[in-house]
């Protein structure tokens, strides 16, 4: 019975990763896959890719990857560059050395297994890295993307929740984030399937890491006083297990506010983290539209 661990959405998070490496060298699976992601939103890109390429465990590519390469080779808007807003983003793009950014550039879109020969891992769907699957997503689009492909059982990631969805003879995984879950769980996620009996047993497993550890490095790191308000807010979702940075960079869209503190308070006011993005950005939309 094959057994295979996926990990993903690190987002440079090393004692989140550690943990998780510990968890999985005492589960000894037979094979271990990276589902992307695993710079960006954090301090450590160098020092995830120095693990993952030391462990030898192959990996794709995440959205977050290109987001931190395409702001070392200034492939984006021109006031990135200089906004306090994307200042953290600079920082993460500069820590990574110019080796670690070639490591990430190689990563391929999705992969299969090894040791199996129906899974198919993808970091957001079959169609798109920036896709994510989660409860939101409907039956009918989950089922799309079941027939994209030719393997028994989709793995993804993206969304930082983890989910699993039977159809028929097919599975979807959605195995959650190692460094920075919005499940509202504060421990690293990730899962492990095993093949037995021409089906898959799926089990989500949850490891406790010293989240002081986390805050020290973004405070000795620079990364903290350098990257600002979006530093502090990367921090609380690593505190909370509850997604702050995109909903507030809407907000501010909505509202017609800088990204600066004052409006982060107003956004709080309002702001209920354990809502849909969606539903929060309507109640907002209306909210401002009655003002
Ligand atoms: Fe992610
Ligand atoms: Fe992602």
């Amino acid at each position: 019975m094959p057994r295979i661990a996926v990990i993903a959405d690190i987002h440079a998070n090393a004692p989140a990763l550690e943990a998780v490496v510990d968890d999985i060298e005492r589960q000894a699976p037979d094979e271990i896959l990276v589902g992307g992601d695993l710079v960006g939103r954090g301090p450590q890109g160098s020092r995830i890719v120095d693990i993952i390429r030391d462990l030898g465990w192959p990996s794709i590519r995440g959205n977050h990857e290109d987001y931190i390469l395409n702001f070392r080779n200034y492939d984006v808007p021109d006031d990135w560059l200089v906004a306090d807003e994307w200042a953290a983003w600079r920082w993460m793009a500069r820590e990574l050395e110019g080796e670690h950014a070639e490591f990430i550039d190689a990563l391929p879109f999705s992969r299969t297994a090894d040791t199996v020969p129906d899974l198919r891992l993808v970091h957001g769907s079959p169609r798109s890295y920036k896709e994510g699957i989660g409860d939101w997503t409907s039956e009918e689009s989950i089922r799309e993307h079941l027939a994209s492909i030719e393997e028994s059982l989709l793995v993804c990631a993206h969304t930082h929740r983890p989910l699993v969805e039977r159809f028929d003879n097919q599975i979807v995984v959605n195995v959650g984030s190692v460094g920075l879950p919005f499940n509202g769980d504060p421990r690293a996620q990730y899962a492990i399937l095993t093949r037995r009996d021409n089906d898959w047993e799926i089990e989500l497993r949850q490891v406790d890491y010293d989240h002081d550890r986390v805050y020290e490095i973004y405070r000795e790191s620079g990364f903290l006083e350098d990257g600002g308000l979006t530093a502090e807010i990367l921090r609380r979702e690593v505190r909370t297990a509850r997604p702050y940075l995109v909903p507030f960079q809407k907000w501010t869209d909505i509202a017609g506010r800088d990204f600066n503190r004052d409006a982060f308070e107003a956004f709080l006011d309002l702001y209920d983290p354990t809502e849909s993005m969606g539903d929060f950005f309507e109640r907002a939309r209306r909210h401002y539209q009655e003002e």
